[in-house]
């Protein structure tokens, strides 16, 4: 008996845990619009960085899709990637900068 109550408590805490929150959070990623992105060189290149190795954990560095679409329709899919890469907001803004630098214009 004493197992199941611990059974039942462990998974109260697990499912406490990975439910996602309604508030705003480090991880919730706010990808910056077009006009706030950061141009500065140093965080463009930390940028890149991250898109070579963070970003690249599931498939290979996506150049291509960047250089095909504009940084609008790019938005989106830098939002669900950051997630799936847990970036850190400053990541964020870096893995942007570098996506805006070489998205369609
Ligand atoms: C947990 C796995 C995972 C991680 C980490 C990840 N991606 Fe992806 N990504 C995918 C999958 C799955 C697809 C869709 C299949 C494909 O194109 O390979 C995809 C597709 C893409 C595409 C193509 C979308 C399109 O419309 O053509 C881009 C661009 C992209 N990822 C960028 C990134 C960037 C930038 C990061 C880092 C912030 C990242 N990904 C991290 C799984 C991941």
């Amino acid at each position: 008996m004493k197992k199941i109550i611990i059974g039942a408590y462990m998974l109260i805490v697990a499912a406490v845990a990975c439910t996602p929150k309604a508030s705003p959070s480090a991880t919730d990623a706010v990808i910056p619009e077009a006009a706030s992105v950061s141009s500065d060189q140093a965080t463009v290149d930390a940028g890149h960085t991250i898109f070579t190795t963070k970003c690249t954990k599931c498939h290979g560095a996506k150049d291509k899709a960047v250089a095909s679409k504009s940084y609008e329709e790019l938005r989106p899919v830098l939002a669900s990637m950051s997630k799936k890469a847990k970036l850190s907001k400053e990541e964020i803004q870096q893995v942007s900068a570098y996506v805006y630098a070489n998205a369609k214009k």
